[in-house]
């Protein structure tokens, strides 16, 4: 079973040693209640790294008022349990109060990138990402940090965070984990009921739709969008952005001339749900 620390600075001086001894340390950041999603990352991590960092904290600064931060699952055993598939594994699981020192009023303001999509949704989502992401690479000073495409803003915000800030660490990209019928992977997707979870599918089969388009030649952007918000409103879903966007800077293009990423919001319920894609014309 993996080494839990619980304590931020005592995980930061054994990372250190362990470097000093010529190890390659991976950072894998997470909120917990693992799933295949995280466990491609630890495995990503695990192929080019001697020593694999997991941390689990659900930081409450990334959820706005009346968002899930309270029923947010936590489910540190069976964590634990998951985790012992990898060898060897470091889990950080710090109470609220190491991450943030009592009294601590200092924060990181995420890109400019953070505030469209995402951003105008949960307008304080990404400060909060930023910042505790920031926080965790000062307690875990890895060699590589591993993040999913799932959250496809969240990592170039963290990207972009990293190069502003000049912070010694490679952000390492990887592919979404989907299940077997197309629902990309997430630790919401236990909030869904099987209706719910059937009606969500449709967000999943709408990307690959579009993606088909894409690929066959030459589209309309707008109505391509406009295709898309109807099928999902007409599977029951209630989105919140379709976009056909550019994956650098993630503002949303007029024509497909190189390769486009499509990011859809929308809720199924009560549960929001993110997924997106990266297509490339023929
Ligand atoms: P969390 O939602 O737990 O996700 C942790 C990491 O797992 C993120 O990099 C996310 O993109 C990745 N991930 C989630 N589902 C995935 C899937 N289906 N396939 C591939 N990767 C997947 O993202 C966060 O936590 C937090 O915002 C965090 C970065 C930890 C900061 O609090």
């Amino acid at each position: 079973t993996p080494r839990v620390f619980h304590d931020p600075i005592q995980l930061r001086t054994a990372i250190r040693q362990a470097q000093a001894e010529g190890q390659r340390v991976g950072l894998v950041p997470t909120m917990g209640a693992l799933h295949e999603g995280h466990l491609s990352l630890v495995a990503e991590s695990q192929k080019s790294c001697d020593l694999t960092v997991v941390t689990i904290f659900v930081n409450p600064t990334q959820f706005a008022p009346g968002e899930d931060f309270e029923k947010y699952p936590r489910t540190l055993d069976t964590d634990l349990e998951l985790l012992s598939r990898f060898d060897p594994v470091w889990v950080l699981a710090p109470e609220v109060a190491a991450m943030y020192p009592p009294g601590s009023t200092s924060v990181v303001q995420a890109p400019e990138i953070a505030r469209q999509l995402e951003g105008e949704f949960r307008p304080t989502h990404f400060d909060g990402v930023a910042t505790i992401v920031l926080k965790l690479f000062q307690v875990a000073p890895a060699d590589a940090a591993y993040f999913g495409q799932k959250d496809f803003q969240q990592v170039r915000v963290i990207e972009e965070m990293v190069r502003d800030l000049l912070v010694p660490i490679e952000i390492v990209r990887c592919p979404i984990v989907r299940e077997e019928d197309g629902l990309a992977i997430s630790s919401r997707n236990r909030y869904l009921s099987a209706a719910e979870r059937q009606i969500a599918l449709s967000i999943s089969q709408t990307l690959k739709a579009a993606q088909a388009q894409i690929e066959a030649g030459p589209v309309d952007v707008h109505a391509l969008c406009s295709e898309m918000l109807a099928h999902l409103k007409a599977s029951g879903t209630a989105p919140e952005y379709v976009t056909i966007a550019d994956p650098q800077t993630l503002k949303s293009v007029e024509t497909i001339t190189a390769e486009v990423v499509i990011l859809v919001a929308a809720k199924v319920g009560a549960t929001r749900l993110i997924d997106n894609m990266l297509v490339s014309p023929p």
